[in-house]
């Protein structure tokens, strides 16, 4: 499959899980990708395994992260075609113990990091996009929660809720540059953020803070059986939902948001 030969991508987030499986579909349906992550190291190695792909580490939550990691894109590979906004972490609690600071880094992340990472990308679409048959593909990624709320993640879900504000209303900005702006709401996806943590304690480093992701035993086995098809998901099917949107057949489609959960509506 060489579909997105000739294309150039930028994926964030992609140093491991669902960011990175994406970036390995995408370099195998022939694009080039510009793997960014918050850790160098794994942006580095996932970077060195795929043909033609470029590791920019970064931190999206700093402020000129999005124009300088837009601006790498743009510089090694002469423009970017694809668009995946995929960085994220959780960081749960019930609201009656959630800090600021909480509330503040999941909106940070999930949606303020999008925003200036396209806020870059809009810059340069405007001197450079045109109305021809060249179509660029923007994906944003939203989960189950932005879309229906979970308990215990509510700085989570409003963020990942926003993530549909902005994708919707970028698809109406954009059509006119021949941009397709869609996000995938994902369910339960077998990464770090819903491995066992009672086997092996999973921590994200935030802003040199250590923070414990992962799911108990009793919630990943919910989350299985929630599912028509009896298990949660993988990276790959989450990075094959990520690919069906950055595909040419999916030209005509924007604006939407792609529930990619194995069947679970709620
Ligand atoms: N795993 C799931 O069940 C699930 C479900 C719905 C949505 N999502 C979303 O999918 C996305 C990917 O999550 P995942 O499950 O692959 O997690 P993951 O932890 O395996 O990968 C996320 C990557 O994002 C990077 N990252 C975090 N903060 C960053 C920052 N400030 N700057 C740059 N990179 C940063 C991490 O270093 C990590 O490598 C997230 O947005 C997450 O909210 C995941």
């Amino acid at each position: 499959m060489s579909n997105l030969q000739g294309k150039f991508a930028l994926v964030t987030g992609a140093g491991r899980g669902i960011g990175a499986a994406t970036a390995k579909k995408l370099t195998d349906a022939g694009a080039r990708v510009l793997v960014n992550d918050l850790d160098a190291d794994v942006a580095q190695q996932v970077a060195d395994e795929l043909p033609g792909a470029i590791a920019y580490p970064a931190d999206l939550t700093e402020l000129d992260a999005g124009d300088r990691l837009v601006e790498a894109g743009i510089e090694a590979f002469g423009g970017l075609d694809i668009i995946v906004n995929n960085a994220g972490y959780i960081w749960h609690s019930a609201i009656h113990n959630m800090s600021d600071e909480q509330w503040d880094a999941m909106l940070d992340i999930h949606v303020s990091a999008q925003f200036r990472v396209l806020r870059a990308y809009g810059r340069w679409l405007r001197g450079n996009a045109d109305s021809s048959s060249h179509v660029r593909k923007v994906v944003n990624i939203s989960s189950t929660m932005g879309l229906h709320g979970g308990a215990t993640q509510l700085a989570y879900s409003a963020g990942k809720a926003a993530v549909v504000g902005l994708t919707r209303t970028l698809a109406k900005e954009w059509g006119r540059f021949n941009v397709t702006v869609n996000a995938v709401a994902f369910g339960a996806i077998d990464t770090r953020l819903t491995s066992p943590y009672e086997t092996e304690p999973n921590i994200s480093m935030v802003k040199g803070q250590p923070r414990k992701v992962g799911l108990s035993h009793q919630q990943i086995e919910q989350a299985s059986l929630a599912s028509p098809l009896g298990r949660i998901g993988t990276a790959e099917d989450a990075a094959n939902a990520i690919y069906l949107m950055c595909a040419p057949e999916s030209n005509w489609i924007t604006g939407e948001v792609i529930l990619a959960s194995g069947g679970v509506r709620s």
